[in-house]
């Protein structure tokens, strides 16, 4: 792999302050899914591609469920002081986010931002987000970062996937950026029919640019991601959502097998702290 690989970006700074955030909009934007805008000035701020908030998801008195629960930020406008939440409604905790009412107002507690981030690519690179269902969050963000910081536009492909068209989630807002969208669907129903690895393997192959690849998807998607990038080389990091705790490093119940370096000694480590953005090379086969 050439030197320019990126390495396991290093924690970032963890602040476990609760950060009272007032509900915006809470949007049906498909079929089970949101968006969640939240106003709160230092979260807005300091969040960057890859950090996740904890969300406490349950009135103010009430400690049932009593973990909060983590999602990656998707979006900030650090002028009007919001970020927002892309979430599916899958169980206790996102079904009482789904039930906030879609209008300004209600208080939500929160925590963070946490874990590290992605690494910058250089300018030369031709890169590519690769992701599906609500792991297209911290892409959209990362995607936003690049476009904004690069005097030069950079060569970026998202390949999303998702079972149905209906479930390509976020899609429009990606469309709406400049950069090239490229979809997979298992049913067919829109892009390419398939998973969304088979489609990024076939576009990089065909790439002659020096390629550097982010991905977040389910367990699936990220495991086969991991596979093609070590077996091919590609410099490629990986954010991982496997269950967590705290989210800020202490209870270690979000460890999983991880390498140090590549090629070294699996150690148990903790995404939420050393990650959860990791080097796919650092990833044990199988993931979470
Ligand atoms: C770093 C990180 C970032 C994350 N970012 C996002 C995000 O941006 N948007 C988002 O929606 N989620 C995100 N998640 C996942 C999110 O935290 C879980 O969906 C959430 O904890 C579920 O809580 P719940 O109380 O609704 O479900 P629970 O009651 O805890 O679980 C109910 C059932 O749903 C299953 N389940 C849990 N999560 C999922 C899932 N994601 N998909 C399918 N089934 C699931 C469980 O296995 C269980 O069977 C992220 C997780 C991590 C670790
Ligand atoms: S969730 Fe507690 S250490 Fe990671």
């Amino acid at each position: 792999m050439s030197s320019s690989t990126p390495q396991s970006p290093t924690p970032t700074p963890q602040s476990h302050a609760t950060r009272p955030s007032r509900v915006v909009f809470n949007r049906r934007v498909g079929p089970g899914w949101y968006t969640l805008r939240l106003e709160e000035a230092t979260i807005a701020q300091v969040s960057r591609a890859g950090q996740f908030v904890q969300v406490k998801t349950a009135d103010r008195s009430s400690f049932d469920p009593l973990l909060r629960r983590p999602f990656s930020v998707y979006d900030v406008d650090r002028e009007r002081g919001t970020y927002d939440l892309l979430y599916t409604a899958v169980g206790r905790g996102t079904r009482w986010l789904a039930d906030i009412p879609d209008s300004p107002g209600t208080m939500v507690e929160v925590e963070g931002p946490f874990g590290n981030t992605f690494t910058a690519p250089t300018d030369r690179d031709s890169i590519y987000l690769v992701g599906g269902g609500v792991g297209v969050a911290p892409l959209y963000l990362f995607a936003r970062e690049l476009l904004a910081s690069r005097s030069a536009l950079p060569r970026i492909t998202l390949c999303m996937g998702a079972r149905t068209r209906e479930q390509l989630q976020g899609i429009d807002e990606f469309r709406r950026l400049s950069l090239r969208c490229e979809v997979a669907t298992d049913d067919g129903s829109e892009g390419f029919h398939g998973r969304v690895t088979q489609l990024f393997a076939t576009l990089a192959e065909r790439d002659r640019e020096p390629l550097r690849v982010y991905g977040c998807g389910p367990q699936g998607m990220n495991e086969s991601l991991r596979a093609i990038a070590v077996e091919r080389s590609y410099p490629t990091e990986i954010c991982v959502e496997s269950l967590m705790a705290c989210g800020f490093g202490v209870c270690f119940g979000c460890v999983l097998p991880i390498r140090k370096k590549p090629g070294g000694d699996f150690y148990n480590r903790r995404t939420c702290y050393e990650g959860p953005v990791f080097d796919a090379r650092l990833l044990h086969p199988g993931i979470e």
